[in-house]
């Protein structure tokens, strides 16, 4: 196994931090890595904003309500971004792209390319030592931290990457085994998946009452009936319009 893939099967999620911030040097690399990830014909359809400032994390943290959010060694934001696009047809050449950039489409465009550069920001940080936790919970209010970072249109926040030296080593979560999730040729029904998810949700089990930390009886089909069984950030869809994106 090389050292790239053995980075990337030793991932967990790091919540707690050392106090040692990260140096310029490490941040243009976890960024220029992110950058180099592939994108949607080239278009780049997002924008990564590092946060510094004490106070901004400090309202990021309130919206979150997670503590990494608060102690980590640096944070991102990515956001999805249709407005360099927007900008270069309406003021730059005089040519109208707002009906293509309102489309369901282009969201798709943006959140998959804002979300394949996190990732190798995220492979980059966890081979050079770093922990990462991706932080949806951002969008717990989502008009808010568009109004901190000051988002202009076309453009919205997607979720957090915090970093930083990891003062914890959580045992690695399991994952839904591979029958499960790959599938060969033509999609497998559920009935045929069924059977490797139970046998998940043994695992999970025995993960959660044996882990070092935070132990409970659970199971992961438990967990998602309870997450979608009711109606999550409900604000989401009519902000994303508002900000004149997915809206044909
Ligand atoms: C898009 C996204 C958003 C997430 N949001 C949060 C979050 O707000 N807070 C948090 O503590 N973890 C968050 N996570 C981390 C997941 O809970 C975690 O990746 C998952 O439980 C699997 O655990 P692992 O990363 O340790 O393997 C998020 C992960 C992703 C991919």
């Amino acid at each position: 196994m090389n050292t790239i893939i053995e980075s990337i099967l030793n991932h967990r999620s790091i919540r707690k931090f050392k106090d040692e911030k990260l140096t310029e040097e490490q941040i243009r690399l976890i960024v220029k890595s992110a950058l180099q990830a592939s994108t949607s014909s080239n278009v780049m359809a997002y924008t990564i904003i590092g946060v510094k400032d004490g106070i901004i994390k400090d309202e990021l943290y309130k919206v979150s309500g997670h503590e990494h959010v608060k102690n980590n060694a640096h944070m991102f934001v990515f956001c999805g971004d249709l407005q360099r696009i927007n900008q270069l047809g309406n003021s730059v050449k005089n040519q109208s792209v707002q009906e293509n950039l309102e489309s369901t489409e282009q969201l798709i465009v943006a959140t998959v390319d804002a979300s394949l550069a996190a990732q190798n920001a995220s492979i980059a940080a966890e081979s050079m030592g770093l922990g990462i936790c991706y932080i949806g919970s951002l969008r717990n209010d989502i008009q808010r931290v568009n109004d901190i970072l000051q988002l202009p249109e076309y453009v919205i926040p997607l979720f957090g990457l915090v970093v930083g030296y990891p003062d914890q080593k959580p045992e690695i979560k399991p994952r839904l085994p591979l029958e499960t999730m790959y599938h060969e040729n033509r999609y497998k029904p559920f009935a045929e998946q069924q059977r490797f998810i139970e046998a998940y949700d043994n695992e999970m089990e025995n993960y959660y009452e044996n882990r070092s930390s935070n132990t409970k009886v659970d199971n992961w089909t438990e967990q998602m009936i309870r997450k979608f069984s009711k109606p999550t950030r409900m604000d989401v869809t009519p902000f994303v319009k508002s900000k004149n994106m997915n809206k044909r």
